[in-house]
């Protein structure tokens, strides 16, 4: 027997179906409500709306399980390569030998970026924010593929999808080596993924430069644990510009852009410089605990919280993890991670944060390891991005395989009510 959910309104009753998913989530289908009813329903930030079904990733936010396509977050970041998840992520399938290497020998063929893209990046000022000059970049793309717009040449989305992976590392390069006065690196294609990116980031004409393997390896299982995250900020602008039939390089630059918000993506950023704020100041971590929950005060403890997981975010766990190793094989020893561990302690035995369920997220401890890396805080969103970008291809692919509806919420208008026209002389 199908389950139902039913509402009575203005003296009748009304029969919805509930939909229950593969993990068994069950939400009431409304899609005939306003029809029938003459009702919408109003849930500012979609707290309790779910967008669409998908098939890509899977969060418990109660239990803190997270899995693309099937296979746990651990698994992955613990066992493949960033580019056999994104495969995964985008087709579906852990990719066989022959998929694999088609897959990475088609990005290796395209991290060069057209000549002409360099006009466009020169300019830009040496401080502009790299989140800015990445967004613009990317939706300039497709200026570049008129193919994109001719309905009779459609070429093979692949061909996008190959392009942007292959080049937003090295768009991301130019904008470092652009602050640092440093020429900028060709990708070299002997290299693979993650050390042609770490090869474009610090190489000098000046000297050999060569990828610490630990600093490969850490940059592959960041790169993993941001790959996806179902229907997030920026996931969901992607599938929203993307359900208006715009491009794959316009509904990206979206994401980016939505991305580089500091409630979202922008939190690495926002972490390290908290962390630092509290060093600097002595590292009185109780002084900024109870800050954060000083409403007056507009202080929010950054890397905290996450509107689905109430329990640890399984990425924290694994990057935490990654954080104390990846110091340790480098030899580095940061005094803010000593102060983020300290906040996370007295955080998770404060009251406020455990009635809220505020428990550290995937932003609280990256950072740590980007700085590690050598990567400067205002990168920090872009190697987030960088990460992301095969999860926003997978959703965007979902929607438009699908042939969802364009997206087009209602409201409730809460305005002026009709009046008349006033003449300037008479106002
Ligand atoms: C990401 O959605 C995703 O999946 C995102 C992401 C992904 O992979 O795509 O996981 C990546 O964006 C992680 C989140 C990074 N952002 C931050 O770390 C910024 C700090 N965190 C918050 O601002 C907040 O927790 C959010 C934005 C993450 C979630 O906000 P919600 O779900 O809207 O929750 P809320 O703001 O309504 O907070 C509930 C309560 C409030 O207190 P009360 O009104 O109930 O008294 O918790 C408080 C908030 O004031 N609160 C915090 C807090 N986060 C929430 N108080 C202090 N410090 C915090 N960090």
């Amino acid at each position: 027997m199908a389950e139902t959910a039913k509402i009575i309104f203005d003296g009748q009753e009304f029969e919805y179906p509930v939909f229950t998913g593969s993990e068994g989530e069950k939400a009431i289908d409304i899609s005939k409500l306003r029809g029938q009813t003459g009702l919408i329903t109003l849930d500012p930030g979609y707290k309790n709306t779910g967008a669409t079904k998908s098939a890509i990733t899977f969060l418990d936010g109660e239990n803190g399980i997270l899995r693309y396509r099937g296979y746990s977050i651990e698994d992955l970041a613990e066992k493949a390569d960033f580019l056999g998840v994104a495969y995964l992520l985008i087709y579906g399938e852990l990719p066989n030998k022959e998929q694999y290497d088609n897959f990475v020998g088609g990005i290796t063929r395209h991290t060069l970026v057209n000549e002409d893209m360099r006009k466009i990046f020169d300019g830009f000022p040496v401080n502009a924010h790299p989140m800015g000059v990445m967004s613009s970049l990317v939706s300039a793309m497709c200026g570049f593929y008129p193919e994109l717009f001719d309905k009779s040449k459609e070429e093979n989305i692949d061909h996008h999808i190959v392009r942007l992976m292959a080049k937003l590392p090295t768009l991301a390069t130019w904008c470092y080596k652009k602050s640092q006065g440093h020429p900028i690196n060709y990708p070299q294609n002997k290299l693979d993924y993650c050390s042609n990116f770490l090869h474009m980031m610090f190489a000098l004409p000046v000297e050999d430069y060569h990828v610490d393997p630990v600093v490969a390896s850490a940059l592959n299982k960041l790169l993993i644990l941001h790959a996806d995250h179902e229907q997030n900020c920026s996931t969901s602008t992607v599938r929203l510009v993307g359900s208006s039939q715009a491009n794959l390089y316009s509904s990206i630059s979206a994401g980016i852009s939505a991305l580089w918000g500091p409630l979202h993506g922008g939190a690495n950023q926002e972490v390290i410089e908290m962390l630092e704020a509290i060093k600097a100041d002595g590292g009185n971590v109780k002084k900024y605990i109870d800050m954060a929950k000083d409403k007056n005060s507009n202080f929010r403890l950054m890397g905290f919280g996450h509107r689905v997981y109430k329990n640890f975010d399984p990425r924290a766990r694994i990057i935490k993890k990654a954080a104390d190793d990846v110091l340790e094989k480098l030899g580095v020893n940061d005094p803010i991670l000593d102060i983020a561990r300290g906040l996370e302690e007295a955080a998770l035995k404060d009251d406020y944060f455990v009635s809220r369920k505020l428990y550290p997220n995937v932003d609280f401890y990256s950072g740590i390891i980007y700085r590690a890396l050598g990567i400067p805080v205002n990168m920090f969103t872009v190697m987030f991005a960088i990460g992301r970008l095969p999860g926003w291809i997978a959703q965007w692919l979902e929607l438009r395989n699908e042939g969802q509806a364009i997206g087009r919420p209602r409201q409730i208008y809460t305005g002026h009510t009709a009046r008349e026209f006033v003449p300037i002389e008479n106002r």
